[in-house]
């Protein structure tokens, strides 16, 4: 395990406290990081948001929360934690309500004050320039937008200009929680600390690129919100498409936040733009119908949400870079809810031997394949052509090199807001997205969704439980390749 260092001491103030997302990862994570004691006891987390209850009331509910999510808690630990814990409740839209609020921070300026953003992004402005007009403005500042930055580049660039006119950018803390996890991360270590992958991440030897980020659950009690967003918008317009700038982006001259940034940057801005001409080849978009995850009925999306709306819970797309390392290999990402299982991955297929010199009618020649788990199995496989032991002939067959992370360093990994929360008090924006990534990653997008509205593109069905519909096979195989469940 890393050396853990607390941070100094900090007033976090979280904007839809008592929210889905506040009561799921937020308040567990930092429980955790409280039990391993990152923080001080100065430190205060003050929840906000318009449910009416007391104090002792939110603990109670963070306190259900954890349970729910962790089985039991240390009732010493808890008590600790909660003693950190303070709740105001009243509507941050009103300017007249805000003075609690400013008398809780008072005397405090010196210290850390993070402002943290659970809220639909509509609020974004708003709250922003609820602390400036306050006057609850101090030199040690940071404010925490959670995803999705806006549903279009329109919408961003004007949330971005809200919150840009009361916060300098390198206070602006723009959450994509993949980042955060310790295998994005090992991305890097992967590429930039190792001299053995460098020469082979590029055109001459890599033949495609495949990235899957699939769930088994669906969209349940997030229906409503998810009918208005779709999976292009919730899962690639961020978490895929930041891993493909980790995949396909230089070596930064350093670690520093810009260093890495300004290279992500880059590859966004190599996308190739999906015409209207192209969403047909290059895109699927389908959604889920009835079926069975492990065995168990499941309804279909349609079913659960009795409108309408022609809403894409699964998308496939082959994306182009065009830069000299990337020029003609295809990266192709897929997403979807209700498919067989959690599981994400990166898989970088090298290209096959150029001439055989085994008898290939005895075995499948497999070319090398780089997978890099990302979870729920964390780890790295390398698959790789061996002779099949004995005195016969020569036979080859595929085996892995297999590198599991967790057995390795004996650990669990945290959740990914543990580490991104912690950054944040640190002030270390190289987990976060910058504006103009954002704003580019949204470009990309916008093209693709209007390419779907323009050519009329129909909404894909697939059985709750498979890998998606046969668009998104059928999309591979016109290149000769398929998705590695396939
Ligand atoms: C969120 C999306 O950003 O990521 C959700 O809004 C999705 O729809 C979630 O379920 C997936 O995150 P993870 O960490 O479970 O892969």
């Amino acid at each position: 395990m890393a050396q853990l260092v607390p941070v100094d001491t900090f007033d976090l103030i979280i904007i839809g406290g008592s929210g889905d997302l506040a009561l799921r990862k937020l308040l567990p994570a930092l429980y955790h990081r409280n039990c391993d004691q990152q923080i001080t006891a100065e430190s205060r987390i003050i929840a906000v948001s318009r449910a009416e209850m007391t104090r002792d009331e939110y603990v109670d509910s963070v306190r259900a929360a954890l349970l729910s999510s962790l089985g039991s808690i240390d009732e010493i630990k808890f008590s600790n934690f909660a003693n950190r814990l303070n709740y105001l409740h009243f509507d941050v839209l009103d300017l007249s309500c805000w003075s609690p609020l400013s008398k809780l921070l008072q005397g405090r300026e010196d210290i850390i004050r993070a402002i943290y953003l659970a809220t639909p992004p509509s609020l974004f402005g708003p709250v922003a320039q609820g602390f400036k007009e306050n006057g609850l403005m101090t030199e040690n500042m940071r404010i925490v937008l959670e995803k999705p930055v806006g549903d279009n580049y329109a919408a961003a660039k004007a949330i971005n200009d809200e919150v840009g006119a009361c916060f300098p950018e390198n206070q602006i803390f723009r959450i994509d929680h993949y980042l955060g996890k310790e295998t994005v991360q090992n991305l890097l270590a992967l590429r930039f600390g190792n001299s053995l992958f460098e020469p082979l991440w590029r055109r001459e030897v890599v033949d495609h690129v495949q990235i899957t980020v699939a769930e088994d659950l669906g969209v349940d009690n997030r229906v409503e919100f998810y009918d208005e967003i779709g999976a292009l918008r919730d899962m690639v317009q961020n978490h895929l498409l930041q891993l493909v700038c980790l995949v396909a982006m230089e070596a930064p001259s350093s670690l520093d936040h810009e260093a890495v940034r300004d290279e992500k940057l880059k590859v966004l801005r190599a996308l190739k733009p999906v015409t209207d001409a192209m969403v047909k080849s290059n895109t699927v978009r389908a959604r889920y119908a009835p079926g069975a995850i492990d065995g168990t009925a499941v309804p279909g999306y349609a079913e659960q949400l009795k409108t309408k709306s022609q809403t894409e819970t699964f998308v496939a797309l082959k994306v182009e870079i065009e830069n000299w390392r990337w020029s003609g290999v295809p990266f192709y990402l897929r997403t979807g809810k209700r498919l067989p299982i959690k599981h994400s991955e990166i898989v970088i297929q090298f290209k096959p031997v150029p001439h055989a010199i085994f008898d290939e009618a005895s075995y499948d020649t497999v070319p090398n394949r780089l997978s890099i788990m990302l979870q729920p199995d964390e780890g790295i496989k390398l698959t790789i052509m061996a002779k099949q032991p004995g005195p016969g002939g020569f036979d080859l067959k595929p085996v892995s090199l297999d590198l599991s992370f967790e057995e390795t360093f004996g650990v669990h990994y945290p959740d990914s807001y543990e580490r991104l929360i912690i950054e944040v008090m640190r002030g270390n924006p190289a987990l976060f997205m910058r504006r103009d990534e954002i704003e580019t990653a949204w470009k990309w997008i916008d093209n693709i969704i209007a390419g779907w509205r323009n050519s009329r593109q129909p909404l894909d069905s697939y059985v709750a439980g498979s890998w998606g519909p046969t668009a998104s096979s059928t999309m591979l195989g016109r290149d000769d390749r398929a998705w590695q469940q396939d």
